[in-house]
């Protein structure tokens, strides 16, 4: 596949001409005059270089970069302005990491010259990565030799993870670096006694103290190692609760980052459902039956809603075909579609109001049908909570909505839920809702 180019700028005739002057050099350009739209698509796609103008109205090109720097980090990024002055220069360079600084007007040669280089750059940084990447899960190999019972458990966790990461809407840098954190979650375990790792009995209370402490130990390679903070909160927080019981700091909630709640519901399940010498692994039912038991105790709710929506939906192609027909059928009759009911998909009866990470899931796989029967109409005035997560989802649910060509759906929503929606960069019409 050809290596993305993507060149922003509020002016159209600036866009063609890039488009016509970079063509050339053997990489796909795609144009966009919304940074807003360019942001978005910084997420979803694996972008090479960037190219933005700064003067652009919504928002200017180093605040692009600044965000495209969270969410697309091994993107090379190349700033023009008309206004070349010294100190955007200096703040581009310095504040926000940009490869290049090319003062407008442009001449065609110095734009190409300035890409190839980034291009190069772009192929150097993959290269450095992939062999990180090699070295990252040969190190979670190593760890499982100590602990023989959970071989391929590492590279489950980080499959799972990246899953739930990916319904989320997470960018891929994102999810790149949950599926690391997923590798290396028990690092630190390197530090612990074979005798104690592998005990077929119950620990006593100094060897469990031992066996907590891989978490911090973990961490500590891990910040040594300079691997990223989202890798660090990953093998750090783990093992905390979302009711703030776990360890090693006894934080809860929304204060333990995401990537570590999402990992901890990939390794509690493959834990469950996989066989141990000491006994035998749960069906895929009792498994999910025991997760949905923890949510709010050791796990986020809102996560394991997510989590085992989306088990159902790759668990049984049959009944998720007649999940389908569940949500189209409630769309026609009540003119919108709603997110709450029993709604069952492989027999785990359960109250999920969130269903937007499935209804993302099918428009992507039946634009046709739901297109023709969806009403565009989203009432999320039943749902209590809306954090980092929902909001999200939200996204991931727009994004699919989009592609459907729906542009504007209206959503039944809250006014505190309406200020993060905004806050993601979506332009959606949103009426409040009655629930405050
Ligand atoms: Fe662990």
């Amino acid at each position: 596949m050809p290596e993305i180019v993507l060149v922003v700028d509020d002016d159209e005739t600036i866009l063609e001409f890039a488009k016509h002057v970079l063509s050339g050099l053997g990489c796909q350009v795609v144009t966009l005059n919304d940074p807003v739209a360019a942001l978005d698509y910084l997420g979803r796609e694996e972008v090479a270089v960037l190219v933005t103008d700064n003067n652009m109205p919504v928002m200017c090109g180093l605040e692009l970069i600044e965000k495209a720097n969270i969410v697309a980090l091994e993107t090379v990024k190349i700033i023009m302005s008309a206004y070349a002055d010294l100190s955007v220069a200096l703040c581009a360079i310095n504040q926000c990491q940009v490869f290049k600084f090319v003062p407008k007007p442009w001449k065609p040669e110095e734009m190409a010259d300035t890409v190839i280089d980034a291009l190069q750059r772009h192929r150097t940084l993959q290269t450095l990565r992939r062999e990180n990447e090699n070295v990252l899960r040969s190190l979670a190999q190593t760890i499982e030799l100590k602990d023989p019972c959970t071989r391929g458990h590492c590279d489950r966790v980080a499959t799972i993870a990246v899953q739930i990461a990916k319904i989320l809407g997470l960018s891929i840098d994102m999810q790149r670096e949950i599926k690391y954190g997923g590798w290396l979650h028990d690092c630190g375990k390197i530090g612990v006694p074979e005798h104690v790792l592998n005990a077929n009995r119950k620990l006593e209370a100094d060897e469990y103290t031992i066996v907590k402490n891989h978490s911090v130990w973990g961490a500590d390679v891990a910040r040594k190692a300079n691997l990223s903070a989202v890798v660090v909160n990953v093998i750090l927080c783990h093992h905390e609760r979302y009711d703030g019981t776990g360890y090693p700091n006894g934080i809860g909630g929304e204060d333990i980052p995401i990537e570590a709640r999402i990992v901890s519901i990939a390794d509690v399940f493959d834990a469950l459902v996989t066989d141990r010498p000491y006994r035998k692994g749960l069906s895929l039912e009792e498994t999910l039956d025991l997760v949905i038991s923890m949510k709010g105790k050791e796990l986020d709710p809102f996560l394991v809603d997510l989590f085992i929506n989306c088990q159902a939906y790759l668990a049984d192609e049959t009944e998720q075909q007649c999940g389908e027909q569940i949500l189209i059928k409630e769309s026609s009759e009540m003119n919108r579609i709603s997110l709450r009911g029993d709604y069952s998909i492989t027999g785990v009866k359960e109250q999920i109001p969130f269903l937007a990470q499935h209804l993302a899931r099918v428009a992507e796989i039946r634009p046709g049908a739901l297109g023709q029967e969806f009403h565009h109409e989203i009432d999320f005035t039943e749902v209590q909570v809306l954090d980092t997560c929902g909001c999200q989802l939200l996204a991931a649910l727009l994004r699919n909505l989009r592609e459907l060509g729906i542009e504007a759906p209206i959503f039944k929503i809250s006014d505190t839920h309406r200020e993060r929606i905004h806050l993601l960069g979506f332009d959606v019409e949103i009426f409040a809702g009655e629930y405050a």
